[in-house]
C-alpha cells in the first residue's frame, strides 16, 4: 500500500536499528568486501590487461560508485523499507519495478555467489589438510570443479550458514561480527600482500597490476569495470537500500558512504597485490579466468613460513567475508517477502535459501561435469554473472541515480544535511552526478558494450 503522502514520516516503529555509525559502516563494508574483491576483481583485471582496468575501475568507483552508494543509503533511510516498498513509498507509479529488478538480481547473484563461497570453504579444509604440499593448486581446483556433488555440498553448507544469520535478524550478529572480523581480514591481506610482493617475480606482478597498457582497452573493458564497481560496492539492486533502512536519522551519510567505498577499494587493491605477484611467481597466465585467486593463493602460502596456518586462517576469513556479503544478498529478498507479502521471517529465509541452492546447481555443474550448460561461449555461471553484474546492476544503478537526482532531490538533500539543516558542499556535485553524469555514462557504457 502506498502512503497517503510520500513525505509523511515513515512508520518505522519496531524496525531494527544499527547500534552505532561505526557499526553501520562496518556492516555495509562487510557487505561490500567479499568474493568480489578477492575473486572477481583480480580475475577481471587479469583478463582486461591489468593496470588500465584498475585505473578505469578507480575512476568509476569515485564518480559513479560512491554517488549511487550514497543514493541507495539515502533512499533506504528515508523510506525505512525493503527495496520494492521503498520505491513505492517514496516514488509510487512504476518506480517499484526498480525494486523488483533488484530483488531478482539479488536472488540470481546469491545463487552463484554461494557456489564460489563453497569453493572458499572447500579450500580452507584443503589448506588444513596440507594437500597443497603434494598437489598443484591448479590441479586441486580443477579436481574440485570436476566433481559433481562436492562443490554442491560446500555451497549448501555455506548457504545454510548464511540462512542461520539472517534467521535471527541482522543487527546483533552482523554488526558485532563485522567489527571484529573486518580489521582481522585487512591485517591478513596486508601481511599476504607483503609476502607476495617479495616473492621472485613479485615486482613483475605489481607492474602488470599497476602499469596501464593502453593497447588493451576496448568497450568490453568499460563494461567489465562498471559491472565490477557496482558488484564490489554492493550497489544497483537495493542491498544498501535495505541496510540504510536500519539507520537512525542524523548520522552523516556522506561520510559513511565515502568510508565504505574506501575500505572496499583498499581490499580490492590489496587482493591484486597478492594475486598478481603470485601469478608471475608461479608462471601462470593472469587471464586465466574465475579460478585465478583459487590457484594463486595456495601458491603463495606454499612459499611462506607457517604457510599452512596462514592458508587456513585466510580461507576461513575469506569465507566469513563472503558470508557477510551473502547475508546482504539474502536480506533484501527476505525483507521484500516480509514487508510486501507478509511472510514470516523464517519462512522467507528458508524459501529463498532453498531456491538459491537449486539455481546454484546448474552454475556449479556448468564449470565441471556438464560443460553443455553454456550459451554465447559462456558457461551458465559466467552468463549469470555477466547478466547480473554487467547489465542488471548498472540498469538498477541508472534508475536509482535518476530517482534520487530528479524524483526526490529535495528530500535527498534534506537527508544528507547536517544538524543545522544545511546540505554539505559536495551535495550539489553529488546531485549533478546523479542527474547527468551517471545516467549518460552508464547508458553509454551499456550501449557500446552491447553493440561493440
Ligand atoms: N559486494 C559483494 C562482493 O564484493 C557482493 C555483494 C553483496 C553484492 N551484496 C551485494 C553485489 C549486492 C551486488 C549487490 O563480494
Amino acid at each position: 500500500m502506498q502512503d497517503a503522502s510520500p513525505n509523511s514520516p515513515p512508520t518505522s516503529a519496531g524496525r531494527e536499528k544499527w547500534a552505532s555509525r561505526l557499526g553501520f559502516v562496518m556492516a555495509a563494508a562487510g557487505s561490500a568486501v567479499g568474493l568480489g574483491n578477492v575473486w572477481r576483481f583480480p580475475w577481471l583485471a587479469g583478463e582486461n590487461g591489468g593496470g588500465l582496468f584498475l585505473l578505469i575501475y578507480l575512476v568509476m568507483v569515485v564518480t559513479l560508485g560512491a554517488s549511487v552508494l550514497l543514493a541507495e543509503i539515502v533512499i533506504g533511510r528515508a523510506a525505512q523499507k525493503d527495496p520494492v516498498g521503498a520505491f513505492r513509498r517514496l516514488g509510487g507509479g512504476a518506480w517499484p519495478l526498480v525494486g523488483y529488478l533488484g530483488i531478482t538480481a539479488a536472488f540470481l547473484i546469491l545463487s552463484f555467489y554461494g557456489v564460489v563461497a563453497g569453493w572458499t570453504l572447500a579450500f580452507a579444509f584443503r589448506q588444513a589438510s596440507g594437500l597443497f604440499a603434494a598437489v598443484e593448486p591448479s590441479k586441486a581446483f580443477a579436481d574440485l570443479l570436476g566433481s559433481t556433488s562436492e562443490p554442491l555440498a560446500w555451497a549448501f553448507a555455506f548457504l545454510v550458514m548464511t540462512a542461520c544469520v539472517v534467521f535471527g535478524g541482522i543487527r546483533n550478529g552482523i554488526e558485532r561480527a563485522n567489527l571484529v572480523l573486518m580489521p582481522l581480514l585487512f591485517l591478513l591481506l596486508i601481511v599476504l600482500a607483503i609476502r607476495a610482493a617479495t616473492l621472485p617475480g613479485g615486482l613483475d606482478g605489481l607492474r602488470f597490476f599497476f602499469a596501464p597498457d593502453f593497447s588493451r582497452v576496448d568497450s568490453g573493458t568499460f563494461t567489465a569495470a562498471l559491472g565490477q564497481a557496482f558488484f564490489s560496492l554492493s550497489i544497483g539492486l537495493g542491498a544498501m537500500i535495505t541496510y540504510g533502512s536500519y539507520l537512525q536519522p542524523h548520522q552523516s551519510l556522506g561520510r559513511s558512504a565515502l568510508q565504505i567505498a574506501a575500505l572496499d577499494t583498499l581490499a580490492a587493491v590489496l587482493a591484486g597485490c597478492i594475486v598478481f605477484p603470485a601469478v608471475f611467481f608461479a608462471d601462470l597466465n593472469p587471464a586465466s579466468g574465475p579460478g585465478l585467486a583459487f590457484v594463486t593463493l595456495p601458491t603463495v602460502f606454499a612459499e611462506m613460513p607457517a604457510g599452512r596456518l596462514f592458508g587456513v586462517v585466510f580461507f576461513v576469513l575469506l569465507t566469513i567475508a563472503a558470508l557477510t556479503s551473502a547475508i546482504s544478498l539474502l536480506e533484501p529478498v527476505v525483507a521484500f517477502l516480509v514487508d510486501e507479502h507478509g511472510f514470516r521471517r523464517h519462512r522467507a529465509t528458508l524459501l529463498v535459501t532453498v531456491g538459491a541452492f537449486l539455481l546454484g546447481i546448474p552454475s556449479s555443474l556448468s564449470l565441471g561435469p556438464v560443460p553443455a550448460l553454456s550459451a554465447f561461449g559462456l558457461s551458465f555461471m559466467d552468463l549469470l554473472d555477466f547478466v547480473t553484474a554487467s547489465l542488471m546492476l548498472p540498469i538498477g544503478g541508472l534508475a536509482i541515480a535518476l530517482f534520487v537526482g530528479w524524483k526526490i532531490a529535495p528530500r535527498a538533500l534534506a537527508e544528507v544535511a547536517d544538524a543545522a539543516g544545511r546540505p554539505p558542499l559536495l551535495a550539489r556535485l553529488w546531485l549533478f552526478v546523479l542527474r547527468f553524469v551517471a545516467p549518460v555514462a552508464i547508458l553509454w557504457i551499456l550501449l557500446t558494450g552491447l553493440t561493440g
